[in-house]
């Protein structure tokens, strides 16, 4: 029915695509037809890229050759990082600090233009291997300490943390966030993605397109909810409440559980599967096994009431933070993180879809009032 009204586009067909696919009913998310286990937990985010922007699995060869492409772009012009300092001075929030010099980066590329499809993915190399340097960038000045210049021998993981702390991850860590990467990758037509999309689809360059990508990631119903799961766990962790009797009070007050509920998923989300049992080794390894007792207890007690069952079950940002707090990463990190793992999905979907280009443009149902009489300024 041409005139039906979807809000929020909830199940409307909008493109075709080769890239991912999300089974919302038995919790199933691939990339290319390759089960997100399988590529968690056997490649590594610069193979998931190739995969994403080139349509196959590369071999050895043309994965050293690809990572040491990425690997060579990762500096970052002197004044973005001025402007970086700036913002970190001004107090500017990490997802809007690197929305403002992912589009400052442009000013240096001097490809930026080109046209739609292989400039696309030329650029989004670039813009991918510099938002690490930029995020890892801002947090150093923010910490009152000088940004460290990337090191190309290390891998997209190990090059980050290694720019965050200036000193070189051991395996676990940077293993870690390598498939907390990989699993950001790429997850169908989300907001984000969407969004650069739209953007793509007026054929302007992906910066714009990864820019509006970034401000739509920001949001609490999207990217932002990593941060506030990991918020709650800090808040309980300081009230020494228990973590149910948070939920409870939560629940009392209307609010919603951060972490829970998704669009798509009416069961566990795979992702968090995997990130809860990277949580448990990291928590036995260490130790320390109080975010994951926290995160068992709320899970335990909303499958008890019912409400997993119902679908609104634990989406990836419920374990996420917790990983990335393991791994000493700052908590407004974490999404400005997402943002630099869902780059290689956006850019993906943009040069997919300008492929075979359509403008994007839907159209609302008019609801205004009609035939207004104009009456001029100084009668009104
Ligand atoms: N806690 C409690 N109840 C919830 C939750 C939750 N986290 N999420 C959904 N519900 C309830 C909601 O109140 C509604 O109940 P009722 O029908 O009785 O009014 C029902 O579930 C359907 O909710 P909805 O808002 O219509 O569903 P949606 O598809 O628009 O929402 C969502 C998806 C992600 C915005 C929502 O589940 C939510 O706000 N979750 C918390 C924030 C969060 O964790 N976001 C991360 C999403 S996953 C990562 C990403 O894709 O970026």
């Amino acid at each position: 029915m041409a005139d039906e009204l979807k809000r929020g586009l909830e199940g409307v067909l909008v493109a075709e695509s080769d890239l991912s696919y999300v089974d919302g009913e038995v919790g199933k998310l691939v990339y290319r037809g390759y089960d997100i286990e399988d590529l968690a937990r056997g490649a590594t985010y610069e193979e998931v890229l190739y995969l994403l922007w080139h349509g196959s699995l590369p071999n050895a060869a043309e994965l050293d050759s690809f990572a040491a492409d990425l690997a060579a772009e990762r500096e970052v012009n002197d004044d973005v990082i001025e402007t970086v300092r700036a913002l970190a001075d001004a107090g500017e929030r990490p997802m809007a600090a690197l929305r403002t010099a992912t589009s400052m980066l442009s000013a240096y590329d001097a490809d930026a233009e080109g046209d739609a499809g292989e400039a696309t993915l030329r650029q989004g190399r670039r813009i991918t291997a510099k938002i690490p340097t930029v995020l890892a960038a801002f947090e150093r000045v923010r910490q009152g300490e000088e940004p460290v210049a990337p090191d190309p021998d290390l891998s997209h993981a190990g090059n980050f943390l290694y720019m965050l702390t200036g000193t070189e991850p051991d395996a676990v860590s940077e293993e870690t966030f390598d498939m907390a990467l990989t699993l950001h990758a790429d997850h169908g037509l989300n907001a984000s993605t969407f969004t650069a999309m739209v953007i793509g689809s007026t054929m302007a360059d992906v910066y714009s397109g990864v820019t509006g990508g970034i401000g739509a990631l920001s949001g609490p119903l999207h990217g932002g909810a990593n941060q506030d799961v990991m918020e709650v766990l800090h808040e309980i962790d300081a009230s020494a409440k228990d973590p149910v009797q948070w939920v409870k009070d939560r629940q009392d007050d209307g609010g919603r559980i951060p972490g829970f509920g998704h669009r798509v998923y009416k069961v566990k989300d795979p992702r968090a599967k995997i990130l809860e049992e990277k949580l448990r080794d990291l928590a036995e390894s260490s130790g320390d096994t109080k975010w994951l007792d926290y995160t068992t207890a709320i899970e335990e007690y909303l499958t008890d009431q019912g409400l997993v069952e119902k679908g609104i079950a634990p989406n990836v940002d419920f374990y996420s933070g917790s990983v990335y707090d393991s791994l000493g990463i700052p908590l407004d990190m974490y999404t400005p993180i997402f943002a630099m793992s869902r780059v290689g999905g956006w850019i993906a979907h943009v040069a997919e879809y300008q492929e075979d280009n359509r403008l994007i443009r839907p159209r609302a149902r008019y609801t205004g009032p009609e035939d207004a009489e104009f009456v001029p300024i100084d009668e009104r």
